[in-house]
């Protein structure tokens, strides 16, 4: 056989397994045969680069590096679902629906929580995958997406010569677990819920490190509507034919339904069996099945009115609150936090909740030892929610607020009209100051090679740093005397630091941990002023004049460089020959969606408060507005937002963003 026959049979034959293995979930060869035929491949491919093709099955661990993802605007919208929390109002669609069209049977899914995710084939090869973005134009995302195992490369049996499948791109529970425990052990932020994980994963510029992290993902809309079948269910089954991984009626992750009974058995039962599932859903979306009468009830500007979505409520349950902690942060802020019986909740085992701070508290009615109710929002840790007061020993003591610092003791303060307790030793309270100093070194900020909190916390203790600059002046003989340091580690702590030496201003000025003075916000600043210098001799009025700067972060950063012992520290920065000036390459440009754009948020949320909406988009280097004008890019719709506004909206053409499309089109 020659090599070019070789290469085929390899790839066809890997091409089965693959599916066996990810879409059927029964293999029939062991991973190392697998192994070792893709081995084989690869040798092949090697010596005949002529052959190469980009949906060959060793596209499957990557390698292809993305600079910048190509902006590609959909052949057709990518829309998003009406949703609702109530029962009645999904009872109300289904009546609505049953009503305009005759003889109607609906579809029962998952609402699986990913990413949303376009991929089109031609003639049987998948040739480009593209996010969501503003449902107009998303990322073209194609080598990411060719590295998900359980997408097709290529299709099976027979296929429309051009069309296009969405779905949801998911990390499934234990691959997001593994990968946490991983950027834990590696000093690395840990992400917050699988679906974040997910989006900043397909966002990554290598594909052989999105290879590694096992995302999954299920497809459940062909387009162009038709071109397979008369119905979404029979078009659901043909696409399992040619290869993709669809939801399947035996694993009960689809059904078809005849009317409200079924409809509600469905939703009744992946409300109580999601807990089950190796990937997180977050409702049960009714779709109507056949496509004329899909056509009949059309769309809404947002959403097609064929379909809707029930969403569950966050999963919340029981556990004892065993003691309560207060942690110190960088700014003084003090948040208690509850320590919990271990308890599983979604997908992982939660120790620990937040408790916000003492209104949160009093709130709560919280006593010592309460039985207390855990739900997961979308942070990293999860919120106490409330207290099941039956079970409440009555010799219980009720919860108070420490009124002093737990490290330093300093007598704490809260400002007038705001929730959080502060230690007001900003100077000496050593969490402060290695707060300040880990944001310092941190990734985004220098990205101190070498370096961790542990470290800074210990090098605070023993007295040799208290602000970022004593870092520049730390010796060998200081670091080698400590317990635990090797020659090497000390080495490398020693150049990480003459390497931040050329770190570009941007990244110092965002590394001061100014207050709301992100990363982006620093991007702004650094560009518009293009040194410290001007930036700090600035009035207010000079930075609020920036293009997205409001006032709130013009006055954090004018307090700021007013302040002595700041510009002490500066002065010792500059000294050390840190770069204060934008250097001519360095000015690089905002890489946010939203950028210079005028938005609106209005109603209530569910991941966020309206103010750290605000603060997401001053942060982003967009502009908080209150009246709607034709100037306006966005409006963030929440619940309960005025049917005004929204015509309004409607009718200057303005894009109104659900609060879920908004956290897609950042990324968060
Ligand atoms: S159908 C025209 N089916 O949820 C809209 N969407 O919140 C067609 N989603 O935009 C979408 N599971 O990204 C559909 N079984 C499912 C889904 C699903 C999750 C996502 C999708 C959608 C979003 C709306």
């Amino acid at each position: 056989m020659g090599s070019k026959e070789r290469i085929e049979k390899l790839r066809g034959e890997l091409h089965a397994h693959n599916h066996r293995y990810y879409v059927q979930d029964s293999p029939v060869i062991s991973d190392y045969e697998f192994d070792m035929l893709l081995k084989e491949l690869e040798e092949l491919e090697s010596k005949h680069p002529e052959y190469i093709n980009p949906n060959s099955p060793s596209s499957r661990v990557g390698g292809s590096i993305t600079k910048n993802f190509t902006s590609i605007k959909h052949t057709y919208p990518m829309l998003s679902l009406s949703n609702t929390y109530s029962l009645e109002e999904i009872q109300e669609w289904i009546l609505r629906v049953e009503k305009s069209t005759a003889k109607v049977s609906f579809v029962c899914e998952l609402k699986y929580d990913g990413v949303a995710i376009g991929i089109r084939y031609q003639n049987g090869e998948m040739i480009q995958a593209v996010t969501r973005g503003d449902g107009t134009q998303g990322d073209d995302i194609t080598n990411n997406v060719r590295t998900i195992k359980s997408v097709p490369l290529r299709l099976d049996n027979s296929f429309p010569k051009d069309f296009e499948i969405r779905g949801e791109i998911v990390m499934p529970h234990k691959a997001f677990e593994a990968l946490n425990k991983r950027r834990e052990a590696e000093g690395l932020p840990k992400f917050a819920n699988p679906r974040n994980c997910a989006s900043g994963t397909l966002k990554l510029q290598d594909s052989s490190e999105v290879a590694k992290r096992g995302l999954d993902a299920y497809l459940y809309y062909v387009l162009p509507e038709g071109v397979l079948s008369p119905s979404h269910s029979e078009s659901i089954l043909a696409s399992a034919n040619m290869g993709f991984k669809v939801p399947l009626v035996k694993d009960k992750f689809i059904a078809k339904c005849s009317g409200l009974d079924q409809i509600m058995d469905f939703i009744d039962y992946w409300e109580d069996q999601r807990k089950n599932l190796r990937f997180d859903i977050d409702g049960i979306v009714i779709k109507v099945d056949d496509y004329e009468s899909q056509q009949k009830l059309g769309f809404t500007a947002k959403s097609p009115r064929w379909a809707t979505a029930y969403k569950f409520k966050a999963e919340r349950v029981p556990t004892q609150l065993n003691s309560i902690t207060y942690q110190v942060g960088r700014t003084g802020a003090i948040t208690p936090v509850a320590n919990l019986e271990p308890i599983w909740l979604g997908g992982t085992t939660v120790k620990r909740a937040s408790l916000h701070n003492s209104d949160q508290i009093e709130l709560l009615d919280l006593y010592e030892k309460d039985i207390v109710f855990v739900e997961k929002g979308g942070e990293i840790i999860p919120k106490v929610v409330s207290v099941d007061i039956s079970q409440r020993n009555a010799s219980a003591q009720q919860v108070t607020f420490i009124e002093k610092c737990p490290e330093c003791s300093s007598l704490l303060e809260r400002k007038e009209g705001e929730a959080q307790h502060y230690c007001p030793n900003a100077d000496n309270c050593p969490p402060q100051l290695s707060g300040r100093i880990e944001h310092y070194i941190s990734r985004k900020a220098m990205d101190l090679a070498g370096m961790g909190g542990e470290t800074v916390q210990l090098l605070v203790k023993k007295g040799l740093i208290r602000n970022p600059a004593d870092l520049y002046f730390l010796t060998f003989d200081q670091l080698i005397e400590l317990e635990g340091f090797k020659e090497t580690s000390v080495q490398n702590i020693l150049d990480g630091i003459q390497q931040s030496k050329n770190v570009p201003f941007e990244r110092v000025l965002f590394a001061l941990g100014i207050r709301h003075v992100g990363s982006t916000v620093a991007k702004v600043l650094a560009k518009y002023f293009k040194s410290m210098y001007v930036l700090a001799q600035a009035s207010i009025e000079e930075i609020v004049a920036v293009e997205g700067i409001g006032s709130v972060i013009a006055s954090e950063v004018y307090g700021f460089f007013r302040e002595e012992k700041n510009a002490i520290i500066l002065d010792a920065l500059v000294g050390a020959g840190l770069q204060m000036e934008v250097g001519p390459e360095s000015i690089t440009a905002v890489s946010s969606p939203i950028t210079n754009a005028k938005i609106i948020v209005s109603g209530v949320f569910e991941y966020f408060t309206r103010n750290e909406l605000k603060d997401v988009i001053e942060k982003h280097g967009a502009q908080n507005v209150s009246s709607i004008s034709s100037k306006t890019t966005y409006i963030i719709a929440g619940d309960g937002i005025g049917p005004a506004k929204l015509q309004k909206a409607q009718s200057l053409g303005i894009r109104i963003l659900s609060e879920q499309e908004f956290i897609e089109l950042l990324g968060l």
